[in-house]
């Protein structure tokens, strides 16, 4: 597949996935996409849990639907009628997870490039995440990405150590089909903004569109 192919063919996934396993040479190639990435001053920050454990991924999603839930007591009317119709996590689905990790201490203490900017070496796990999900795409697998959760349970759940983050929970398996329009765009919960309304000439202008080239 093309890079762009791949770009605009990849989707957040919850409802598609088979349930069937992630062969291991997959897995191999996507893992190490994301261990590619760029990150700030080579620090590589991130590690990669393999969650296939199905009594902790149930735990997992019995956390998701309490926070799913706290989320839903925000909303009011017409958003809390479109939020009860949207699917969250693929988390029973899927029968891989794979839990991204920042580990803020990597390569320092002069971690060079994050003096001024602590979050570079969170963008940097970011990245990973997203090599991780292009070349998951590219294999025809899904990804779908799990933020409905409080840091502290998953550290807790995973064992993971003081001072590390988890950053993502990420759903991965092969799915039955990709969906062409997103989720979020087809339930009518938020519609996608133009390429034109993102992009400011020389300086931040608020409200205009900003015509390119
Ligand atoms: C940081 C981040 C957190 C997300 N958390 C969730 C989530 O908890 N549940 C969910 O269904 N989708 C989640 N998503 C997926 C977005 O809703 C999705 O990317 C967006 O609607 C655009 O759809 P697409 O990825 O299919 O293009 C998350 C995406 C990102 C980048």
């Amino acid at each position: 597949m093309d890079l762009y192919d791949v770009i605009h063919r990849r989707r957040d996934v919850r409802a598609e996935f088979t349930g069937e396993p992630v062969p291991d040479d997959v897995l191999d190639r996507i893992l190490t996409a994301a261990h590619a990435a760029p990150s700030v001053g080579n620090s590589q920050p991130w590690d990669f849990v393999l969650v296939r454990d199905p009594q902790t991924r149930r735990r997992f999603y019995a956390h998701v639907q309490v926070e799913r839930d706290t989320f839903a007591a925000t909303l009011e009317g017409a958003a809390a009628e479109r939020f009860a119709r949207i699917k969250i996590d693929g988390v029973l689905e899927s029968t891989l997870s794979v839990v991204v990790t920042y580990d803020p201490q990597r390569g320092g203490p002069a971690v060079l490039g994050r003096h001024a900017i602590a979050d570079a070496g969170l963008y940097s796990v970011c990245l990973a995440i997203q090599n991780l999900w292009l070349a998951a795409t590219a294999e025809g697998l899904g990804v779908g990405w799990v933020s409905f959760y409080r840091e502290p349970f998953l550290a807790d759940l995973l064992g993971i150590p003081p001072g590390i983050r988890p950053v993502a929970w990420l759903c991965v398996g092969p799915v039955s089909h990709l969906q062409t329009v997103p989720d979020l765009v087809r339930h009518g919960w938020r519609t996608p903004r133009p390429l034109a309304a993102a992009v400011h000439a020389d300086r931040w202008r608020a409200g205009e569109n900003h015509p390119m080239g």
